[in-house]
C-alpha cells in the first residue's frame, strides 16, 4: 500500500503529426509537465509508408482532401510494449484531417485501441485550421466505445481569419509559401500555431500534470480558453 502511493504518477502521450503543428503542441505541453514530479512516456505514431509534407501539388492535394474524408487508413509501426502498461493518464494527440482523426491515429485506433485505452483516462489533442467540431465528437466517442474514459480534450485552431486560413492551409500542403504570396501576406502571417499558442500548451501541461500528481479531477481542468480556441 504504501509502496503504491510512493510510485510517481505516469502519463503517456502519443502523438501523429504531419507538419508539425501537433508535434510542436506536444513539444510544449512535455515542457510543462516536467514542472512536477509524474513520469511522462512520448511516443510518436509513425506511418508504415513515409507521409512527405508538403503534399506538393494541387492534385495530390486535392485528393488527400478526398480519401481522408472517407477516412482512410494510414497503417502504422508497431508502438514499443512500454506503451501498453498502465498509465494515470494518456493523452492522444494529432491533426484533423478532412473533419476527422488523421489517417494514422484511426489505424491506432483499430489495432491497438481496446489494449491501449480501454479502462484508462484519456485526453484528445486535436491540432486544427478550425473545423474540429465532428473530430472531436468522432474521437470522444470511438475511445468511449474502446471502454477509455474522457474526462477532457484539447483543441488548437490555427489564428488566421477565414477565408484566408482556409485558402493558406490547401496552398501551404500543396507547397506553396503562402505567407509570402503578395496577395497572402497580408492576411496570412503564418502558418500553424503561435507562440502564444505554444505557451498556451505549456501552461496546460503544466495544469495536467499538477492534475495527476495530486489527484485533482481532470474534468474540472479549463482548457476552453481564448488562445486554445481561437475566435476567428
Ligand atoms: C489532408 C488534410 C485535411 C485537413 N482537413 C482539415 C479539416 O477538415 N479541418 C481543419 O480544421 N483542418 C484541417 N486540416 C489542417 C490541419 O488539421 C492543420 O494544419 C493541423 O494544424 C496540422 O497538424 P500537424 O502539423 O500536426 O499535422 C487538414 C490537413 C490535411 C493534411
Amino acid at each position: 500500500m504504501i509502496d503504491n502511493l510512493m510510485q510517481p504518477k505516469r502519463i503517456l502521450v502519443l502523438y501523429y503529426s504531419f507538419s508539425s503543428q501537433t508535434k510542436k503542441l506536444v513539444q510544449s505541453l512535455l515542457d510543462g509537465m516536467a514542472e512536477y514530479e509524474a513520469e511522462v512516456v512520448c511516443e510518436r505514431i509513425v506511418p508504415a509508408i513515409p507521409q512527405h509534407f508538403p503534399i506538393g501539388t494541387i492534385p495530390k492535394t486535392i485528393k488527400k482532401m478526398i480519401v481522408t474524408l472517407f477516412r482512410q487508413r494510414v497503417p502504422i509501426e508497431p508502438l514499443p510494449r512500454h506503451c501498453f502498461e498502465s498509465y494515470d493518464l494518456i493523452l492522444l494527440a494529432g491533426p484533423t484531417w478532412s473533419y476527422n482523426p488523421s489517417g494514422p491515429v484511426l489505424s491506432l485506433l483499430d489495432r491497438d485501441g481496446k489494449q491501449l485505452f480501454g479502462q484508462q483516462a484519456v485526453i484528445p489533442v486535436i491540432s486544427c485550421r478550425g473545423f474540429w467540431r465532428l473530430h472531436w465528437w468522432g474521437i470522444k466517442s470511438l475511445l468511449k466505445r474502446l471502454g477509455a474514459r474522457v474526462p477532457n480534450g484539447i483543441i488548437f485552431t490555427h489564428t488566421s481569419k477565414e477565408p484566408w486560413c482556409t485558402i493558406g492551409v490547401f496552398l501551404k500542403l500543396a507547397g506553396e509559401t503562402p505567407e509570402r504570396l503578395s496577395w497572402m501576406k497580408e492576411h496570412y502571417p503564418k502558418y500553424g500555431h503561435t507562440r502564444q499558442q505554444l505557451d498556451e500548451a505549456r501552461r496546460f501541461g503544466e495544469m495536467i500534470a499538477r492534475a495527476v500528481t495530486q489527484n485533482q479531477e481532470l474534468e474540472r481542468l479549463e482548457f476552453n480558453t481564448q488562445l486554445a480556441l481561437y475566435e476567428k
